[in-house]
């Protein structure tokens, strides 16, 4: 059986670590614009301009003093503004992805390129022009293009103006821009996600919200939802044939003992990470343990009186999900932990990890999508698993990232199990980074993904030439393959 017919194959963008061309077609700025490169030890940081004048910088997890607004600083290297430069590059990146067998291609819109403050009734054509040229280039060798409307970046203005999600007019906004790219697209692209990794997003780089706390951070979620149950039912509009889905971190996690103490602390950490957000976007309302957590806590959420009957009527029509690495939940207060995608997880004693200390599990793969397939039974599409790995240029300019080629060839025959041994609906396999660009979590290009190297450095030195990695080779055969021939 395998992989079906007309299974979607391809890889995995976004536009703030990718797409570069900030200050160009004019666009304006995101958050994501005035967040600083870093690495494993010296995390990335937000330049902000105090109420008073004062330039300063924080760690972009912190909350913004009160007043306070995201800053560029020209003295400082941010590594979205050129990231790995798809604005100048990409007939020849989507060439080459033909060339690997692409039939699918996941990116995101940059929003501030369709509207550059955010708040503006009419989008900005240059912006609108520049992802036709994309679409139109992508559709010449039958890539489908995969949507994400809003991946980790918000309009700065709404967010220093507004205080982002936290003000319900962004919902509009958002709705706004959304009505703009499907109509524009209509014809174009089929497969859309409303926001990347939902479950994730705090503070002022995701949220666009200067605050971190709880009842903002819910708040901001609860306008996003309905933000995004509206943009399913428009879609659905301006063209029912839309598969409009909504993007979770699927944070894996394990009970370390059979001991009910990690039982407990597993459904616990399980709703709190993923299913609450699944929940929400896939059956249409709050669920009862959340509204439980929100009554304990004292969280009050503000809700329009129709807000609940558009989360109904919105729900998505498909799941995509990235899966990197699991955890473990313990009861123990002892637990060593290692690093993960975005939190800190509890180290298994069963898994490697990677170099940046990501526990790699492939057989969670197929865990992963046998719960949220008993779940939700709705289609999913794996948008995002792969490696971050330093990678080594040959003299001969050969780049042998047998490690990478690992990865990815146990976790597809992870999902080849799970369509043919328990029956998943899966539409697709989009691997992360498929060209390399930087790294959200460090801000790094040292910590690569890509079957294509891009030569750019940690601090933005380099041609941007491109060049295949052995991985490249690899994955055309896999994809030729129908996921088949996974051997080296
Ligand atoms: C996901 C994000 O969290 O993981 C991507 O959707 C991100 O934007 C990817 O790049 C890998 O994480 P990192 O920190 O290695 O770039």
């Amino acid at each position: 059986m395998g992989f079906p017919q007309g299974f979607l194959w391809g890889g995995a963008t976004a536009a703030n670590q990718y797409e570069g061309g900030y200050n160009e077609g004019g666009r304006g700025l995101a958050t994501s614009d005035v967040i600083t490169d870093g690495n494993m030890n010296t995390p990335r940081r937000i330049t902000i301009k105090l109420k008073d004048g004062t330039l300063t910088s924080i760690n972009r997890f912190e909350e913004l003093p009160d007043g306070a607004v995201g800053y560029l600083d020209p003295d400082t290297y941010y590594p979205s503004h050129v990231a790995t430069d798809f604005y100048h590059h990409y007939e020849e990146d989507i060439k080459l992805f033909a060339e690997m067998g692409f039939n699918s291609f996941r990116m995101s819109i940059s929003w501030t390129r369709i509207f550059p403050r955010g708040d503006e009734e009419q989008p900005n054509e240059e912006g609108l022009a520049f992802y036709d040229k994309v679409f139109d280039t992508c559709l010449s060798y039958n890539i489908e293009p995969i949507v994400t409307i809003c991946h980790f970046d918000v309009p700065k203005f709404l967010a220093d103006e507004m205080d982002g999600w936290s003000d319900r007019r962004v919902v509009d906004y958002y709705v706004n821009y959304c009505d703009a790219i499907f109509k524009r697209y209509k014809n174009k692209v089929k497969y859309w996600m409303t926001f990347n990794e939902i479950n994730l997003l705090n503070g002022y780089t995701t949220l666009g919200c200067r605050k971190t706390d709880d009842q903002t951070r819910y708040q901001a979620l609860h306008h996003m939802f309905v933000a995004s149950a509206q943009a399913v039912q428009l879609g659905h509009v301006i063209n029912p044939d839309f598969e409009i889905g909504m993007m979770v971190a699927y944070i894996l996690s394990y009970p370390e003992t059979c001991n009910p103490a990690d039982q407990q602390e597993d459904i616990d950490a399980a709703r709190n990470l993923k299913h609450f957000f699944c929940d929400v976007q896939c059956r249409g309302y709050y669920p009862s343990y959340k509204l439980a957590e929100f009554e304990r806590k004292g969280i009050v959420i503000k809700k329009e009186p129709y807000d609940d009957e558009i989360l109904f009527n919105g729900t998505v029509d498909y799941i995509g999900f990235s899966y990197y690495n699991s955890g473990v939940s313990t009861s123990r207060k002892d637990a060593e932990t290692t690093d993960g995608n975005v939190a800190r997880v509890v180290k298994s004693k069963y898994l490697k990890e990677s170099e940046w200390g990501w526990p790699i599990d492939p057989m969670g793969l197929r865990i992963a999508m046998n719960q949220l397939w008993d779940r939700y039974q709705l289609p999913l599409m794996v948008v995002e698993n792969g490696l971050g790995a330093k990678d080594t240029v040959e003299a001969d300019g050969s780049i042998n990232d047998d490690y990478r080629i690992d990865y990815l060839a146990d976790h597809i025959a992870e999902m080849k199990k799970s369509i043919e041994l328990d029956g998943v609906e899966l539409w697709g396999y989009t691997p992360w980074g498929c060209i390399d660009l930087v790294s959200a979590g460090t801000g790094e290009m040292t910590k690569r993904y890509g079957m294509i190297y891009v030569d750019m450095d940690d601090k933005g030195n380099g041609n941007l030439k491109r060049s295949k990695k052995k991985s490249f080779d690899w994955y055309k055969k896999v994809i030729l393959s129908n996921g088949e021939d996974l051997s080296k």
